[in-house]
């Protein structure tokens, strides 16, 4: 049932160029430029002049929302806030009819998400799940939704399930984006090619994963590590940390890059290793600085970069290349190398990385 790899982990990771795939199938059509999400269609007027939208949803699902926060601010440029379920459902927040919640859940069973989304749904607020067990709670509370079409996820810590969200959200900020005008023709029918390529693009870097194991060999016994990015690659760094924690139990922290400056820089000594999610962006002459600034500190520096790179590789001491990719996508792709490093971490120090201790696949309790 694992399909010949050692851990339904590992299976999950290398099944992404097919989930991915199954995600886009039928929906994506760049030939003919049109994304079909009934879901989205048959609401589009309640979701393109939304006055904001709330994301809500718990651990890698958040992260997964706190891209389409960023990709959905600059294509559709509607105002979005990104909510941890526990927080909202609890501080009395400010919700107004007409606004759209967008509920992200592997699970669909989530007891933090689901408690939050009955309360907002109580208020007159839209619910729009992004989901993955068909027929879930969450999948059945929503007034609309769009599968992510993973399949089953058995690894406790998401893969698949989290790639599979950033390509709906990415496909959903993408036709609303241009059915409201906020995206011109050209780059809405850019966006969507290079989404299509995606499945290819993660095939080639699942295509030889021997550096990346050799770079968990060498860090394995690291106390702590910190994972940095900016822009679309800041929620990637926070997903890169969380995986590590939960498949190593290595404690690691995501932050921005620029806020290492601000206190987190007092901890990198020559014992540190500094993982940078720093593909070639918009960002990309700010977080080269970042990265000089870590190795005047001596920190260890493991760069996810793109793969025509010049200047990174020289600067780290380990490098995993991703394919180029347009930003508004690469973080589809530069979130491989970080799962992959998380796996062979927690198989270099022996750990049952399929069920990690003290964590279950669908938190029922509040
Ligand atoms: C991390 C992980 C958890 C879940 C979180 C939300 O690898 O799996 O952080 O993402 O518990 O679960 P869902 O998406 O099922 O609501």
């Amino acid at each position: 049932e694992k399909g010949g790899y050692e851990h339904f982990m590992l299976k999950e990771i290398h099944e992404q160029p097919d989930t991915i795939f199954d995600c886009l199938r039928g929906r994506l059509l760049p030939q003919s430029g049109q994304i079909i999400m009934s879901g989205v269609d048959n609401h589009i007027d309640a979701l393109k002049n939304a006055q904001r939208m709330l994301i809500v949803a718990c651990g890698t699902s958040w992260h997964a929302g706190l891209l389409a926060e960023y990709q959905i601010e600059e294509l559709c440029r509607i105002p979005v806030e990104v909510e941890y379920a526990s927080e909202f459902r609890y501080r009395n927040p400010v919700v107004n009819k007409g606004d759209v919640i967008i509920a992200i859940s592997q699970s669909g069973e989530t007891a933090d998400t689901l408690v939050a989304l009955e309360s907002a749904k109580a208020k007159g607020a839209f619910i729009f799940g992004v989901v993955n067990v068909v027929g879930s709670s969450i999948a059945r509370l929503s007034n609309a939704g769009a599968y992510t079409h993973a399949g089953p996820e058995i690894g406790v810590a998401s893969t698949k399930a989290f790639t599979g969200q950033l390509a709906v959200l990415t496909m959903m900020a993408l036709k609303i984006g241009y059915a409201k005008g906020a995206i011109t023709e050209a780059r809405y029918l850019q966006l969507m090619r290079e989404l299509y390529e995606v499945p290819e693009k993660v095939k080639e870097i699942l295509k030889d994963t021997s550096n990346i194991q050799r770079i968990a060999a060498k860090y394995k016994d690291a106390t702590d590590f910190l994972f940095l990015g900016r822009g679309y690659n800041f929620p990637i760094a926070l997903e890169g940390a969380l995986k590590l924690k939960e498949i190593s139990y290595i404690h690691a922290e995501g932050y921005p890059a620029a806020e290492m400056k601000h206190g987190p820089i007092a901890l990198v000594d020559e014992k540190l290793p500094v993982v940078f999610v720093a593909t070639k962006d918009s960002y990309y002459e700010k977080i080269v600085s970042n990265v000089q600034e870590i190795k005047a500190r001596k920190g260890k520096v493991i760069a996810v970069a793109t793969a025509n790179d010049e200047i990174i590789p020289g600067m780290s001491n380990d490098i995993m290349f991703v394919p180029d990719a347009d930003e508004v996508i690469a973080p589809l792709l530069s979130t491989i190398p970080l799962q992959l490093l998380s796996y062979y971490v927690g198989v270099a120090k022996g750990l049952d990385v399929d069920k990690p201790r003290n964590l279950a696949k669908s938190v029922t309790v509040e």
